[in-house]
């Protein structure tokens, strides 16, 4: 287990590029199975998550190569259909490969996916929605067996809640095979539509993605094609969030404006300056802060879960107190524990944190225990005084491309130990 050690109190300045999304690059990988020759994706992120991913695919037979920032995937030739338990505990987002490999194999065993750090993370809207296109899924031994020999003719899919997941899937399901699927309250992530552009440069039919209402005619092959992931909006939060707390400014390019409108209105509410340009965003915090009234994570294009806890950690420094309400996971806040060792003055009641500015926090020893709440401890850390030690670093490069150089090159004093 390894672990960073920040000595806080530094400014944080300078311009930065945006990587890829880990979101995006994940269901795209996933996709990359349901086609017949090679696909080259630009702007892939190094992460943890997504070795996971291309080991997957690696064991499904396909062919993977990694030159920097473009990966290569041949899927042309392979067949495989299991996924064995160690990869797909690595992560949650294992789930979409079901949809894919089951339209392409026409049938897929693997096991629950990992993940459960957020607490329960059900996948029923998933597994009814594949029966509806002709699926049938049984659980065994904590085994999804799924045989899908055709996807069904024209259907109608109806979700109860817009899952991000579930519609990846069902776009990854439908893409390749006979009739015309409907997906209604589909999710409106932009990661659905980065996907959906790249199912349709290889020869799909979607259209809608973005929208609540999605339309998928299946086709009977995909071909190879080239892609460029779309940027974290969550690293941009990130950035944003972390500059905002520990005062400074920086200048943020490849970003989709649309995707972080959430976070800068917040950082221009709480008193930051705030510059919008078409790919890039520039922001500059100094003197005080104050705290936003009251946030709420919702699906896009509200405020995201997975941005919860920068804001939340940003929020512990900021004057008045803010009340933040947790909207998607029933279990997302033991970052904030880790925050209170830190001097952060939050409590919590079920769903819902309110937040009341400190003047400062100091260093401690914390403990990441999943993703978003581990990089949050970063920002909390840098903004700190004194040196803080946060362990189960791991956590945190399942999604951010190594952070302490993200950070480093802004002025921050972080180290990998
Ligand atoms: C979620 C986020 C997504 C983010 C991803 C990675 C939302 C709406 N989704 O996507 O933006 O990119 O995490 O961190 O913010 N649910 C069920 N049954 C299911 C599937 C989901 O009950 O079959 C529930 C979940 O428990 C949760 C909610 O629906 O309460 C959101 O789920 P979903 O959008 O599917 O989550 P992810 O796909 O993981």
């Amino acid at each position: 287990m390894s672990s960073f050690i920040i000595n806080g109190g530094k400014h944080l300045v300078g311009e930065k590029t945006v990587t890829g999304a880990k979101n995006g690059i994940l269901p795209l990988l996933a996709a990359t199975y349901l086609c017949d020759g090679k696909v080259t994706i630009h702007n892939c992120p190094e992460l943890t998550d997504v070795s996971t991913s291309i080991g997957i695919l690696k064991h499904l037979g396909c062919k993977c190569s990694r030159e920097k920032s473009v990966l290569t995937v041949d899927s042309l030739g392979s067949d495989g259909f299991i996924i064995p338990e160690r990869l797909m505990r690595e992560m949650r987002s294992s789930i979409v490969f079901l949809g894919a490999v089951a339209a392409k194999c026409g049938k897929a065993v693997m096991s629950l996916p990992g993940g459960c750090e957020l607490g329960p993370r059900p996948i029923d809207i998933h597994i009814d929605a594949l029966k509806r296109l002709g699926a049938d899924i049984e659980f065994t031994n904590g085994q999804i067996i799924c045989n899908m020999p055709e996807p069904t003719g024209d259907c109608d899919i109806h979700l109860n809640f817009p899952s991000v997941g579930a519609t990846e899937n069902i776009i990854l399901a439908a893409s390749k095979g006979k009739g015309t699927t409907v997906v209604h309250n589909a999710a409106r992530e932009p990661e659905i539509k980065d996907l959906a552009g790249m199912l349709n440069s290889a020869g799909a039919d979607i259209k809608g993605a973005g929208t609540s209402t999605v339309l998928i005619k299946g086709v009977n092959k995909l071909h190879g094609t080239e892609h460029t992931v779309m940027p974290d909006r969550i690293v941009a939060a990130s950035y944003l969030f972390a500059v905002a707390m520990c005062k400074g400014k920086i200048t943020l390019n490849n970003i989709i404006p649309e995707h972080i409108v959430p976070f800068t209105s917040c950082l221009y509410d709480c008193g930051c300056e705030v510059k919008l340009g078409e790919s890039s965003v520039f922001l500059k915090s100094g003197g005080t802060l104050k705290n936003f009234d009251s946030i709420t994570t919702q699906p896009f294009p509200g405020f995201p879960t997975d941005a919860g806890p920068a804001l939340v950690a940003a929020a512990s420094v900021f004057k008045g107190t803010g009340v933040f309400v947790e909207n998607i996971f029933d279990s997302r806040f033991r970052y904030i524990g880790e925050l209170s060792r830190l001097g952060a003055n939050i409590r919590t009641v079920g769903r819902t944190a309110v937040i009341t500015g400190v003047k400062r926090l100091h260093g401690a020893q914390v403990t990441a225990h999943d993703l978003r709440g581990g990089a949050a401890l970063v920002s909390a850390s840098m903004a700190a005084d004194g040196q803080t030690e946060i362990n189960n670093i791991e956590f945190i490069d399942r999604g951010y491309e190594h952070i302490e150089d993200m950070f480093s090159s802004l002025g921050a004093d972080i180290k990998r130990c």
